[in-house]
């Protein structure tokens, strides 16, 4: 089989799929090459991101990728959401084809562009990719 059954699993029952009414940060990336667009919403309180929603206009693996990364970004700090890299995304998939690793580096973006988004609306500092 192609796909680790927690690809599969994700991509038949994925988790935190929709839109997030009261999101106070919204991050989208999208991959030129296949044309798939992935949404994210993020609701976050004293730094904490206590709710996040997806939505994604992709593949399988482009949804199993943000529906994981929902989850593991949930309850977490707007510093352990950002260095979620690509590279967690795959294992917690067990794996992705290499055809479609760049499925899991769009769920990265996605989650990176909403944080900013948020870091914006607050006059933060906007993070670069390589915040420490
Ligand atoms: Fe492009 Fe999956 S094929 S995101």
């Amino acid at each position: 089989m192609m796909y680790s059954d927690k690809v599969m699993e994700h991509f038949y029952s994925p988790r935190n799929m929709g839109i997030l009414g009261d999101a106070n940060g919204i991050g989208e990336a999208g991959d030129p090459n296949c044309g798939d667009i992935m949404k994210i919403y993020i609701k976050v309180e004293d730094n904490i991101i206590t709710s996040v929603k997806f939505k994604a206009f992709g593949c399988g693996s482009a949804i199993a990728s943000s529906s994981i990364a929902t989850e593991l970004i949930k309850g977490k700090t707007l510093e352990q959401a950002w260095r979620l890299t690509n590279k967690s995304v795959i294992e917690a998939l067990e794996g992705l084809p290499a055809l479609k690793q760049h499925c899991s580096v769009l769920a990265e973006q996605t989650i990176h562009n909403a944080i900013n988004n948020y870091r914006e609306s607050q006059r933060l500092e906007l993070w670069k990719n390589d915040l420490k």
